[in-house]
């Protein structure tokens, strides 16, 4: 453990909080043996450690999402393309960001913007050919930047020639005959042909549709146009074995793999969702989400993706799953995603104990490397669910906790979404499922580069217009630099910091009572951290004293630029606020 400033940091003051501590160290080291001994070869990939040198990339850099769309357009036809983020590079070395993940810019028909893949091993027109994404490859190398691209193995769009093989396969000796997830259905007495199950779409609806060619149905998690691949054919698998191999052998550094929760369905189909009881929350997904089979194929994957040398990583999109699915997907050799933070303003307010709860939670993984994200493409940006004032202190907390963070387009600049209310929308979530609420449309709102008119994104007309809410005229990256206290500048800055040894281990400690402060420790042997933000709604005057440390120097503010020795006994925060003070010894 680090330092021993915890009793005088006020944090740990009695017997009880150390022997406490000593039981959670002792537990840790426990549990770090036991699935040492488990899983040895998992061992390689996921130990930390407190060396810093035994870090991998991806326990040391900072993941930006980007969606192809809405990032910057080279051609003028309003839509983002691998060209418009080639041009873009240099902005990473900017902001200190050494790992870049793009959305699908696979063919597609764009029925999901890209999450419907036709084919998963060329490029769509609108995003550029195979011979820009080669030169995107070679240009983010020669920037020490890592690639990791979207993998979109629960389903494919119905335009996949696979699917097109699958439809008019006649009988089980043609291979592609059991390829997705047919099923005859139930007939009834007048002859109608209906669903074997009452299993919905995530995007509202039965997930059955009748196949017009096939006459069968075919099961779809989400829209009619993504038909789920079926993962019980070994044929399958082969073939998404060959996709994984073909983007390793480009060089790519890693998979976001997308939907994995969804990947299996219950085997038996006569199994109905039962009807919730006594105001209980459905279970929806009991039949179509997180089945066990799911870590053996995860599991394959990473053994593919291994053959291209240890390093290369895996990131599982596991929204939505209980706390108790997290440890299967690292043990399979993935990281989870853990979501909870976005979701923090609706949860349970966003309070610094509602906070707090959520990131402890987010670190009871037994040893396990964590990671945080505040913001992606199907989630409102902070700025518009937490509230402006807050953005820059959500920043703040995402680059000072354990593990990988994630930062999606657009939320250095504390940008926010388009205002699109009004507007028929383009994403066909909301056009499915009737419900404009939704769309998310808002938060995949083109990037903000400069003050002229479409914000720098395109030179013709963006597929989403740029709308006045957003202030693009002020909130972009060319008038952010020349403003040293902009939440651009406060972003690099954090980057920087995150840099510090203290910063990269996964030590952290809360103080005893949690009041209406977000406050908690980083530390290592040498150095100690307060990071101090101020959620709330209204001013806040703190007493951070602990025992004879009685200040400690400013090292950063989403207020003040300049370094400045302060006081711990008056800190004074007005809402969204907050600080890093590196502790005197
Ligand atoms: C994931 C993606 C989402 C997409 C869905 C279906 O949840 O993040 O954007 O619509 O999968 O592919
Ligand atoms: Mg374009």
């Amino acid at each position: 453990m680090g330092k021993d400033t915890k009793q005088k940091l006020g944090f740990c003051e009695s017997n009880k909080c150390a022997c406490l501590m000593f039981l959670v160290v002792v537990g840790a080291i426990a549990a770090v043996v036991c699935v040492t001994l488990l899983v040895e070869d998992i061992r390689d990939i996921y130990d930390h450690g407190e060396n810093n040198s035994s870090l991998k990339w991806w326990q040391k850099t900072i993941i930006y999402q980007i969606y192809p769309r809405s990032f910057q357009d080279s051609d003028g036809d309003g839509i983002g393309d691998l060209k418009g983020i080639i041009s873009r590079l240099d902005y990473f070395e900017y902001i200190h960001v050494d790992t870049i993940w793009l959305s699908p810019f696979f063919e597609s028909p764009m029925k999901d913007f890209g999450y419907d893949v036709s084919n998963y091993t060329a490029i769509a027109k609108v995003f550029g050919t195979m011979e820009d994404f080669d030169e995107l490859m070679k240009q983010a190398k020669k920037r020490g930047i890592r690639v990791i691209i979207d993998f979109v193995p629960n389903h494919s769009s119905t335009e996949h020639e696979w699917f097109n093989r699958s439809r008019h396969a006649k009988d089980d000796k043609d291979p592609f005959w059991d390829f997705y997830v047919w099923n005859d259905g139930i007939t009834l007495a007048n002859g109608t042909r209906v669903p074997p199950n009452n299993w919905e779409s995530v995007f509202g609806g039965s997930a059955w549709k009748l196949d017009s060619i096939r006459n069968t149905f075919y099961y779809h998690a989400f829209l009619t146009s993504q038909a789920d691949l079926n993962y019980r054919n070994p044929f399958v698998l082969e073939k998404i074995g060959e996709v994984i191999r073909f983007w390793m052998n480009k060089g790519v550094d890693g998979l976001r793999i997308d939907a994995i929760p969804h990947l299996f369905e219950a085997k038996d189909t006569s199994l109905n969702v039962p009807k919730p009881v006594n105001g209980e929350e459905p279970d929806t997904y009991k039949y179509t989400k997180n089945q066990p089979e799911i870590f053996n194929v995860v599991k394959q994957w990473r053994k593919i993706v291994n053959e291209f040398g240890p390093d290369r990583f895996l990131l599982a999109e596991t929204f939505g799953i209980p706390k108790e699915e997290r440890p299967k997907y690292y043990e399979a050799g993935s990281v989870p995603f853990y979501f909870k933070l976005i979701g923090a303003k609706n949860q349970c307010g966003a309070t610094a104990a509602c906070l707090q709860g959520i990131i402890q939670e987010g670190l009871d993984i037994s040893g396990s490397w964590p990671n945080f994200v505040i913001g992606n493409h199907d989630n409102l940006r902070i700025a518009d669910s937490m509230g402006q004032k807050y953005a820059d202190a959500m920043n703040l907390m995402l680059l000072t906790l354990p593990g990988t963070p994630t930062t999606y387009y657009g939320e250095e600049l504390g940008m926010k979404g388009g205002d699109y209310k009004g507007l028929p929308s383009q994403d066909p979530f909301a056009i499915t499922s009737g419900n404009p609420n939704n769309s998310r449309d808002s938060e995949r709102n083109p990037m903000q580069w400069n003050n002229s008119i479409n914000a720098g994104f395109t030179s013709g007309k963006p597929w989403l217009p740029i709308t006045t809410n957003t202030d693009y005229e002020n909130v972009n990256v060319e008038s952010m630099k020349t403003d040293n206290t902009s939440s651009l500048n406060l972003y690099r800055r954090l980057a920087e910091i995150r840099q510090l040894p203290a910063f990269r281990t996964t030590n952290i400690m809360f103080p005893d009572k949690v009041g209406k402060v977000l406050v908690y420790e980083r530390y290592d042997d040498q150095t100690s951290y307060l990071i101090v933000i101020n959620v709330d709604s209204s001013p806040q005057r703190l007493d951070l004293r602990a025992g004879d440390i009685t200040t400690g120097v400013r090292i950063f503010s989403t207020k003040y630029v300049t370094e400045e020795r302060i006081e711990l006994g008056n800190i004074f925060l007005q809402p969204g606020e907050g600080v890093i003070i590196r502790m005197d010894d």
